[in-house]
């Protein structure tokens, strides 16, 4: 059995009880993610609990907050714009204009409730306002869960690119509830599972035989099996962020995957692939390359893809021209002094990132999502 959270005590001399929270270290501190279920419908003790005392404004999307604010209790949210096309400088000046409103001082503190474009959006206001004040997530996506609410990165796209202007600025707590995720619609759940096989990958292969010994389970998008995949990823996560926060090394084994799935989103005008999708066939293509060059273990690559396929179909991206995805990875933001970073699995949670993929090796490697062609 998974830890429950737990209330108790006087009203008004409430105690929290939660299983041990995991730690980031960042550059301006450390700070927890506490994984509990039940941790949302208790949000107040759970801050109290961490001293964080002062006054809060939460901020979250009409979407979200129609699905999930019923479970977090007697708060007023200020509701702005959600989904990848709002995740801009314009919302963030209204959530500007709603924390002037509110308020918020340098004592405040502002509690960003939702997937990760809430989290990046409201993490960067954070980040500037007052020329900072105190960041809560409560993430309420897997891949906010799992990956965007930890580790500092906040951010807004720009017209010509994603994620284009941003900060890093740390939270002060991560309270990660895996039973919000009950609501989210199947296809955006499937999504987060991606990244979760992901680790799996690069991080720990145990992973990757929990997902498979657990599948019906976790599809129920709730429940302690799902929890105890969600804080095992959290802690990967957060190992990974605690050695590298500025992704000089480690932190760059996250983009595993991401090369050739950040491509196919671009190649797809981002509409036609939720991120983690576009990740999975990043990393069917990834293992693809890594099985020619004879550093990923076959075995992986076919017991990835495997599980890959048992979550269900993907969009097909057969159609988009082999050119336009090569081309794309060039102008990815893994090009570091003109050399594009390639992460490749090496087998029992490893990794090795090669700079020397050539427009041929990459082709080749698209063939197993049906792109062929020069
Ligand atoms: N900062 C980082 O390190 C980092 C890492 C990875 C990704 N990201 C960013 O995260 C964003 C993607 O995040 P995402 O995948 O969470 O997508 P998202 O935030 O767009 O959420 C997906 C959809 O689910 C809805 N939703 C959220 N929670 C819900 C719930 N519990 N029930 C019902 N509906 C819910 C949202 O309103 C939205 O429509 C991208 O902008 C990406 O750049 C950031
Ligand atoms: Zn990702």
């Amino acid at each position: 059995m998974y830890p429950t959270i737990r209330i108790f005590g006087a009203p008004g001399a409430r105690m929290f009880m939660a299983p041990s929270p995991i730690a980031v270290r960042s550059h301006n501190g450390v700070y927890n993610v506490q994984v509990a279920r039940g941790a949302r419908t208790h949000l107040r003790a759970v801050l109290t609990e961490a001293g964080l005392t002062g006054a809060i404004v939460v901020v979250s999307s009409r979407r979200v907050w129609a699905a999930q604010g019923g479970r977090i209790g007697r708060i007023t949210p200020v509701l702005v714009a959600d989904g990848e096309r709002a995740k801009t400088l314009m919302t963030v000046s209204d959530i500007y204009d709603a924390l002037l409103t509110a308020r918020v001082d340098r004592g405040s503190t502002i509690v960003a409730v939702g997937g990760g474009v809430i989290g990046d959006m409201v993490g960067f206001a954070a980040a500037t306002f007052l020329r900072g004040v105190r960041l809560v997530h409560v993430p309420t996506t897997v891949m906010a869960q799992v990956d965007s609410a930890i580790g500092g990165k906040v951010g807004v796209n720009h017209a010509r690119g994603k994620n284009l202007i941003g900060a890093f600025h740390s939270p002060a707590l991560v309270v990660v509830d895996p039973d919000a995720l009950v609501t989210l619609s199947r296809r955006e759940f499937r999504a987060g599972l991606y990244e979760v096989i992901k680790y799996g990958v690069i991080a720990d292969e145990a992973v990757l035989t929990t997902v498979d010994a657990t599948l019906p389970e976790v599809l129920t998008q709730e429940g302690d099996a799902l929890t105890d995949l969600v804080a095992r990823c959290c802690r990967i996560k957060a190992d990974v962020v605690s050695a590298d926060e500025h992704e000089h090394g480690l932190r760059r084994t996250l983009n595993f995957g991401h090369t050739v799935g950040h491509a196919l989103e671009a190649a797809t005008g981002y509409s036609r692939l939720r991120h983690g999708e576009a990740v999975a066939l990043g990393m069917r293509a990834a293992l693809a390359l890594g099985v020619a060059r004879g550093v990923t273990p076959p075995g992986l690559a076919e017991r990835v893809s495997a599980l890959i396929a048992r979550l269900g179909p993907l969009p097909s991206v057969a159609d988009v021209p082999a050119a336009t995805v090569v081309e794309a990875t060039g102008r990815d933001k893994k090009v570091v002094n003109g050399k594009l970073h390639f992460v490749l699995a090496t087998g029992g949670g490893t990794t090795t990132t090669v700079t020397d993929v050539t427009g041929r090796e990459l082709r080749g490697a698209l063939a197993p999502l049906g792109i062929r062609g020069r």
